[in-house]
């Protein structure tokens, strides 16, 4: 199935690009890309092309800049995303350890997402919150200071 983005998406694209002079169309990119991941849930493969020709340059410069930012994602995720830093102020602090405990309550590993597409979890690159490690993003949430009984805590209150 090929994703297509609505007209208010391409509304708001058209919006972006009155903030910025012709000549500079590509600092669109990153607004244009949370536009699309706000749309899609993702950045899917078959609009790389066209977000390229949107703002002026090669695919190969966006498809940089979707592995560069972990905040954009190259496939569709779960309902609820778990995204466990695993750089080094997280893994001094035990992120092995609660990542084995999320894969183990969920029942899927890092790079997966549940059968009936709740829950997705993903490790990634220091999320700038290093004091108050171990910590992961939900959804748009950080939620830092992980304990075994935390992540209990935070899976008993999702609706
Ligand atoms: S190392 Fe985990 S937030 Fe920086």
């Amino acid at each position: 199935m090929s994703a297509k983005l609505s007209q208010a998406a391409r509304d708001r694209i058209a919006e972006l690009f009155t903030h910025y002079p012709p000549e500079h169309k590509r600092a669109a990119l990153l607004p244009i890309l949370h536009v699309v991941q706000e749309e899609i849930g993702y950045i899917p493969v078959e609009l790389e092309e066209e977000i390229a020709g949107l703002v002026g340059v090669p695919v190969v410069k966006v498809k940089e800049v979707l592995s560069f930012y972990t905040w954009f994602r190259q496939q569709p995720v779960g309902k609820y995303h778990f995204q466990v830093c695993r750089t080094l102020s997280c893994s001094l602090r035990g992120h092995r350890e609660i990542l084995a405990y999320l894969e183990n309550k969920l029942g899927i590993k890092a790079g997966e997402t549940s059968a009936d597409g709740r829950y997705t979890i993903s490790t990634v690159e220091c999320l700038a919150s290093c004091e108050t490690a171990p910590m992961m993003q939900l959804n748009e949430k950080y939620i830092d200071h992980l304990t075994p009984e935390k992540i209990d805590e935070i899976l008993a209150g999702l609706p």
